[in-house]
């Protein structure tokens, strides 16, 4: 299903809405199903409206506009950023496009295992993978000063359909991540993951406590309501001696 899903969003960002029914002729109940739903939901046929590429732009839309995340002149590290909604969002916010002459100029750099088709105002670093060591290295030299300001993950492997395991494998994901920031985020930065609820959150929460002063939990609307997903947003990185520095 998740690579259906990843098919269905390529075809919908490349060819449009309707192509994405004339590539799924053979489909099966479970993926008509996800198509119905999929064509019927308000929030893709606004990602259509508004050019992004993915109905996924609207959940950091909305958790921007509730908790101010990114703005004008910060560097953004956008992991799992295929096929480049989020980095649509963050390039408008963060001025990467240099588009508002008025504002700073941000800086965003998207990462995935899967290629990314060029956007103006990001930078793409793909395919890779995040949890490789050497995927840091490289991380480091192409953001501005070697640091982020904030680091965003809607990363999600491959769903096996076994929640718990599924859901073992995200926390894993984001730990990797977690294991990152003291190389590549700034102190006073922001750590924003998704995670698909399950047993370990709490380990995941606390580890994210140890290293920010404010960690929150997350569901925004444009978030299924049937999906476990949620989102932690982690605020003012204590850094690596734990001082935050502005
Ligand atoms: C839900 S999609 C992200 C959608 C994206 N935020 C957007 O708005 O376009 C999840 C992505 O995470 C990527 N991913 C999963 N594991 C990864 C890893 N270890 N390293 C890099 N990317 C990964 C997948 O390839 C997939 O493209």
């Amino acid at each position: 299903m998740a690579g259906f899903l990843k098919l269905v969003c390529a075809s919908f960002q490349h060819k449009g809405f309707h192509s994405a029914r004339s590539h799924c002729k053979n489909r099966t109940g479970a993926e008509h199903l996800w198509l119905t739903r999929h064509l019927r939901d308000p929030f893709v046929k606004a990602a259509k409206v508004e050019s992004y590429r993915c109905r996924s732009a609207f959940k950091l839309l909305e958790m921007n506009e509730r908790h101010q995340i990114l703005r004008p002149g910060l560097r953004v590290l956008d992991c799992g950023a295929a096929p480049g909604a989020w980095s649509q969002v963050a390039v408008r916010k963060v001025n990467a496009a240099g588009t508002d002459l008025s504002s700073p100029i941000g800086f965003v750099l998207g990462v995935d295992l899967l290629h990314i088709f060029p956007l103006e105002g990001a930078t793409f670093l793909c395919p890779v993978d995040v949890t490789d060591p050497r995927t840091s290295q490289r991380i480091l030299e192409l953001l501005p000063g070697g640091r982020a300001d904030v680091i965003l993950s809607d990363m999600a492997p491959n769903a096996t359909g076994v929640r718990d395991l599924d859901h073992d494998r995200l926390i894993s994901l984001c730990l990797s991540l977690l294991g990152m920031t003291p190389d590549i985020l700034h102190p006073g930065g922001t750590f924003l993951c998704k995670t698909w609820a399950g047993s370990q959150s709490r380990q995941l929460q606390r580890r994210l406590t140890e290293e920010f002063q404010r960690v929150r939990l997350i569901k925004p609307e444009a978030s299924r309501k049937e999906s476990s997903e949620v989102y932690f947003l982690a605020t003012q990185y204590r850094g690596k001696k734990g001082a935050v520095k502005q």
